[in-house]
């Protein structure tokens, strides 16, 4: 395949995603030429492919690619670039409101040398492909947890696979964390992984046992990626002019909320997203997240690691879609284009 002329890649169009052929080019000024061999299907892959994304207006009309994250091996450096990042490990972040976007789900990426984070020898892609998308917005929570002045936070959807990782970092950070979560088996899964407080959506109490522990904590933030009625039903039960930070639709509903949270209780909404907090930063401070995530997973990825569930060949990229909803909780299911 690699001494073809062409390669697989996956597009969606209007909500249609399929497999395409794609010629390859010859390499730019600064890029190199990467194997895709890790992708994950993460809940953003999944509306994308839908045609949902909420970033649609943002870009371009027509085909685009599919997936966020991903890791592969490089195979060719043009001959700006250091030639000995060929053979390296590598991973990447293919952001939609950037102009040059791809997708990961696709044989081969081109990429410029400068947008890629470069793993040790004994690194291999299957450790590494999600280094941006949950890992960098766990650690973006934090920050807007720290410059926003609170002291403590709440997190829901607490059992997914950021959830988790934001567990071990709040806890590394001492902020205290309250997880929300809907199922038992939930709130035993993150307990396991060193959680201190969780509470089930579903339990009858739930809405008095998070207003006392709100307070007890002096929780002010709440980081929120499922939106709809959930939104309010945290938001009133913390303390005045605390703020809820929208990151997801979980939900799949617009955020229903009523004015005199605004008026009467200070409260605010506000929305976060990876890609805008990344260039927010200074290169110095992107470059020690970028950092804090390379040395976790190249030494195993307590923190930011993902448990695998399956990995999937580019041609079942639909069933791996219809089968990660499921399992959300449990792992991440990987699309491996080099797979046949
Ligand atoms: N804004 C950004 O820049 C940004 C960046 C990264 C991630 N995100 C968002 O972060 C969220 C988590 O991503 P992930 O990859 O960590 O997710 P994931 O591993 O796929 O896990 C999703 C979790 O959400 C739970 N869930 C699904 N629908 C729910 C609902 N309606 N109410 C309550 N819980 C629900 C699932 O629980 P069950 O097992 O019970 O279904 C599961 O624990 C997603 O919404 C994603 O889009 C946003």
């Amino acid at each position: 395949m690699e001494g073809s002329t062409k390669f697989t890649a996956v597009v969606t169009d209007g909500g249609k995603a399929a497999l395409v052929e794609q010629e390859k080019r010859p390499l730019q000024e600064g890029e190199v030429l990467i194997r895709v061999e890790a992708s994950p299907v993460n809940p953003s892959d999944r509306y994308m492919a839908a045609g949902a994304y909420g970033v649609k207006k943002l870009m371009s009309e027509g085909p685009q690619g599919l997936g966020f994250d991903g890791s592969g091996v490089v195979i060719e450096a043009h001959e700006s670039v250091d030639s000995s990042l060929v053979g390296k490990t590598v991973s990447f972040f293919e952001d939609p409101h950037i102009k040059g976007y791809q997708g990961s789900w696709r044989q081969f990426l081109y990429k410029k040398s400068t947008d890629i984070l470069v793993f040790d020898e004994g690194v291999k892609p299957i450790d590494c492909f999600g280094t941006f998308v949950n890992p960098m917005t766990a650690l973006a929570i934090i920050d807007f947890t720290k410059k926003n002045g609170h002291k403590a936070l709440v997190h829901a959807a607490a059992a997914s696979n950021l959830g988790k990782m934001l567990v071990k970092v709040a806890k590394n950070e001492g902020i205290p964390l309250i997880n929300i979560v809907r199922r038992t088996e939930q709130v035993e899964a993150l307990e396991n992984i060193g959680a201190e407080h969780v509470l089930n959506s579903t339990s009858e109490t739930f809405e008095e046992d998070l207003e006392k522990l709100a307070e007890t904590l002096n929780v002010t933030a709440f980081f929120d990626p499922i939106g709809a009625d959930f939104t309010a039903k945290v938001l009133d039960r913390l303390p005045n002019g605390s703020t809820a930070y929208i990151y997801g639709g979980l939900g799949g509903a617009p955020i229903s909320i009523g004015g005199t949270s605004f008026i009467f209780f200070n409260k605010k909404v506000q929305g976060l997203w990876l890609g805008p907090w990344l260039d927010s930063l200074t290169t110095a401070e992107r470059e020690a997240v970028y950092q804090q995530v390379i040395d976790d997973l190249s030494k195993g990825g307590e923190i930011f690691g993902s448990k695998v569930l399956e990995t999937y060949p580019i041609t079942k990229f639909k069933e791996a879609i219809n089968a990660a909803e499921g399992v959300a909780s449990d792992g991440k299911l990987v699309i491996n284009p080099q797979l046949s």
